[in-house]
Parts: structure tokens; sequence; C-alpha cells
């Protein structure tokens, strides 16, 4: 990758720019505010779900951007509340309709349910799954994918999917990898996506970062948008500050070289969410 806008290509061909903008915890005028800067500063991919209650903001932001829809890449995500056929269909109907377009690029699962709290979790994920499937040959969606999903949730999934989904979007950032889940995802065949890259700001002034950030004359935030990308996962960095906007932007004049990458690799956990499917809050996985 060299610059924002060259692509992943998902598995069933469609292309997706490198990095995208994160809106997760932006308000209304932040999420609005910070698109518009966001498709100013280049980004041509922007992330957003129904949960962060901002598609509209978001769908605003890009209508006032000027930049035509069919040259931005949108994702959105499908609630917990909504499991099922029936009420995904209504779901995918509604974020349709916050956001203002016709069709969404990217729809992810946002959580699996799961058997630690339902033990019908994988019909409940197979029917959900289908409401996906029927939406993306509505071509209300250009792909389907998943976020925060385990080995065993993708496996369940697969038993009775006939659409494979192409995306896994799950928290990855120097300190916390979920490494095994990144290689089985890659392997799967599935583009990985990385929530927080920045450890939710967590990790930017971690000492060892900033020793090696300041080596290659960067942020702790560049070196972290880098790292994703160097192990082919896609970093959505969020910011509502427009400077920090733009830097993040800027990522494609260095590269972390093989030893201080596996030395990130190494680190000790830091910036961990504490966020799992199957130890979800308590509101998060009832149907
Ligand atoms: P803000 O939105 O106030 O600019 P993540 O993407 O890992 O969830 O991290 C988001 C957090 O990191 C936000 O608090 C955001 O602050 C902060 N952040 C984003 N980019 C930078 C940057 N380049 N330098 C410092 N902090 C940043």
């Amino acid at each position: 990758m060299k610059k924002l806008t060259d692509c992943f290509t998902l598995s069933n061909g469609v292309r997706i720019p490198c990095v995208g903008y994160g809106t997760w915890q932006s308000s209304k005028e932040d999420a609005k505010n910070g698109v518009i800067k966001a498709i100013e500063a280049g980004y041509r991919h922007i992330d957003t779900a129904a949960a962060y209650e901002n598609e509209d903001a978001v769908g605003a932001g890009i209508r006032e951007s000027g930049i035509k829809r069919e040259e931005l890449f949108v994702t959105t995500k499908h609630w917990i509340t909504e499991r099922g056929y029936d009420k995904t269909l209504r779901a995918i109907d509604a974020s349709l309709k916050e956001l203002g377009t016709e069709y969404v690029d990217l729809y992810l699962v946002h959580w699996p349910c799961v058997e630690s709290r339902n033990p019908d979790w994988k019909r409940v994920n197979a029917d959900t799954w289908r409401g996906f499937e029927q939406a993306y040959r509505d071509g209300k969606i250009r792909a389907l994918g998943l976020s925060n999903f385990e080995k065993k949730h993708v496996d369940a999934l697969m038993e009775t999917a006939e659409i494979a989904p192409t995306v896994n979007q799950i928290e990855f950032h120097p300190g916390y990898t979920q490494m095994d889940n990144v290689r089985f995802s890659q392997q799967a065949g599935m583009l990985v996506e990385a929530w927080s890259p920045l450890g939710n700001g967590m990790v930017l002034n971690d000492p060892f970062l900033t020793e090696m950030a300041s080596r290659y004359g960067k942020s702790v935030a560049q070196l972290c948008i880098r790292y994703a990308l160097q192990h082919n996962v896609l970093p959505l960095p969020k910011s509502v500050t427009p400077s920090r906007i733009v830097q993040n932007t800027q990522v494609f004049d260095f590269e972390i070289s093989a030893e201080d990458m596996s030395a990130i690799d190494s680190m000790p956990l830091l910036g961990f969410s504490t966020y799992l499917p199957e130890e979800a809050p308590a509101d998060a996985l009832y149907d």
C-alpha cells in the first residue's frame, strides 16, 4: 500500500481503501464534521455502526463532502438487538435510511450471538446471516462481513452460510493483537480490519512505542496505523481532531523494520478494551 486510496481486494472482488476513518464514540456533530474533514484529507473509506447512533450524521457529512457516493466506501454494522432474519432485513433498511444511501459497501455483524448467553446461538447467527445474504442478493450491500468473531463463531456460521464473510473486524493494536484470530481469519479468506488501532488512545504514551516512533520521525499513532498495514490488517483510526485526522493519513513514507515489527508483536498487554464476545456486557448479547 502506497497511498490512502490504494485498496485491499475482498474475496468477492470488491475493493476497499486501505485505511478507514472510524467514528466510534463520535457525537453526531463530531461525526459529521469529522467525515467532511476526513474526506477532504483524502480518506475514501468511512466506518460507522447502527450502535454508534451517528449514521445520520455520517450520511450528512458524506453528502456535504461533495464527493460522489460511488467514490466512497461506507461500512455500517448490524446491532445485537436486531438478530434473526426479519429483524435483520428491517435493520438494514433502517441503516440505509439513516445514512441516506441506496446501498452500503460493507455490512458487518457487530457481535456474534454466543453460547454463554444463548444456547441457541448457532441458529440465531445463522438466521441473521440469511438476512445478510438476502440483502446482498437484493443489491443493498456490496460485501458481507463479521466483527468480533472468534474461530468457533466463524466455523459455526460456515455450517449454513451460502455466502462467505469477506471481513472480520476485531480489536487490534500494539499491546493487543489477537494474532491467532488474525491468522485464522486471513487463512479463512477474510480481510482483518482493526478497530481501535490506537488502543482507543491508551497506547499513545507508552515509552517503548514513543521511543520507536521517534526513531522513524513519526508519532505513535502513525506507528500503530503502519503496524496494522504491515500485517495486512486494515486500520480504522478514529479522531475528531482535524490535525490528527490529517496526521493519521501520513503513514506511507516509512516502513517499520522486521525487527521492530517483531518487537511490537511481543509487547505485553496494553490498552485492551476488555471487550470479549463471550463476556460482553450483560445487555449486549441477548436477543
Ligand atoms: P480525538 O478523537 O480526540 O482526536 P482508536 O482509533 O484506537 O479508537 O483511538 C481513538 C482515540 O485516539 C481518540 O481518543 C482520538 O482522539 C485519539 N487519537 C486519534 N488520532 C490521534 C493522533 N494522531 N494523536 C493522538 N491521539 C489521537
